[in-house]
């Protein structure tokens, strides 16, 4: 690789501070936005039931892991507890109910690897996709959400990755690159071996809360309000921690030999998970373990072609961090 590795963050990065911290509030939904998503679902909730009087409605995804910008899609999970039911049957009968109701652009999708429904609403022009029985993303939306109520930079952090991640197009899981939700596990892990740490391994720590879906076993720490000042003890402001984020992924990360594992708070060894080599399509190029599924290498979509893609946009993002005279601007230069 010909790139110059970097060694010392720039002088003047705190005079990035306040430019960063006002994209990162613009990037917040308003009010009326939140607002509009509860009406929604209060519809949603009353379809359903009508049909399935024992079914619950949970939202997951970006807009309830207090990861979301604003305008996003609305994840929804239906939860039924019936081993017996069908999901495309499902599915399909869920499309004509919401379809009779006026709702648009309603498609059933169901030869997706997730199964869904999508729509949108003609009267809050909200668009969701609508799943059945995953429940384990409603529990890593928890996960997420909780880690973000720890220390308000990771929110900061992880808006403006995903922010960066959308304007340079690396953030297309159909195209080989990797998912929002890869990209905060990214973040929560950097801020976890942040020296002194940002954040702590709720994972490790003595469970508060515990639930059994699809057979894994999730617990973790969850009194997070107990937790407001464990990164104290790091001052580090987001100008230093965006250009510490793009600097490890550039230039720090072992990508032949090791595994970031939120779960466990650290880096793990691709030996010791089995993955050093391709199985079907699952290369491991980058890997990002799901911290309940730990199966689950959230890097598996990205190709030979890609992971060069990504580590170009990483170290061209280290690069104008360190160098650029107008960072705010440059890192999110549509590609
Ligand atoms: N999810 C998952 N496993 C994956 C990808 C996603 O469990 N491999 C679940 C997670 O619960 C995640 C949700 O699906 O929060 C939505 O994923 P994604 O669209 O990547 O993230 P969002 O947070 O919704 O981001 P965006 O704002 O880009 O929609
Ligand atoms: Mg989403």
């Amino acid at each position: 690789r010909n790139s110059r590795r970097l060694t010392e963050c720039r002088r003047d990065i705190d005079r990035l501070d306040a430019p960063f911290l006002a994209i990162y509030e613009s990037l917040i939904p308003a009010e009326e936005e939140k607002a509009k998503q509860k009406q929604f679902l209060a519809l949603l909730e009353k379809l359903v039931c009508k049909e399935w009087p024992n079914a619950k409605v949970y939202i997951y995804g970006s807009c309830a892991n207090s990861f979301g910008v604003s305008k996003s899609d609305i994840d929804v999970c239906l939860a039924i507890d019936d081993l017996y039911i069908n999901k495309v049957d499902m599915l399909l009968k869920l499309a004509e109910i919401l379809k009779s109701d006026n709702l648009q652009d309603v498609q059933a999708l169901t030869r997706a690897r997730v199964p869904i429904v999508k729509l949108m609403d003609p009267v809050t022009g909200i668009s969701c996709d609508i799943c059945i029985n995953n429940v384990l993303a409603v529990v890593n939306t928890k996960l997420l959400r909780d880690y973000g109520e720890i220390d308000a930079r990771l929110r900061q952090l992880a808006f403006l990755v995903k922010h960066w991640a959308k304007s340079r197009g690396v953030n297309e899981t159909y195209q080989g690159t990797l998912s929002s939700y890869a990209y905060v596990l990214m973040c929560i892990h950097f801020l976890q071996q942040r020296n002194p740490p940002i954040l702590p391994c709720l994972q490790r720590m003595k469970p508060t809360y515990a639930v059994t879906v699809d057979n894994v076993e999730c617990t973790f720490f969850d009194q997070v309000e107990k937790l407001r000042d464990f990164g104290a003890r790091n001052n580090e402001n987001i100008s230093k921690l965006l250009w510490g984020f793009f600097y490890y992924w550039a230039y720090c990360h072992d990508y032949a030999n090791n595994v970031i594992s939120v779960r466990a708070g650290c880096i793990l060894r691709k030996q010791e998970k089995d993955w050093t080599r391709r199985v079907g399509n699952d290369r491991h190029l980058i890997c990002i373990e799901d911290p309940f599924e730990t199966s689950h290498d959230l890097g598996r979509v990205v190709d030979k072609r890609s992971i060069r893609v990504l580590r170009e946009e990483f170290e061209r993002a280290a690069e104008i961090m360190q160098y650029d005279p107008n960072p705010c601007v440059a890192l999110f230069e549509p590609y």
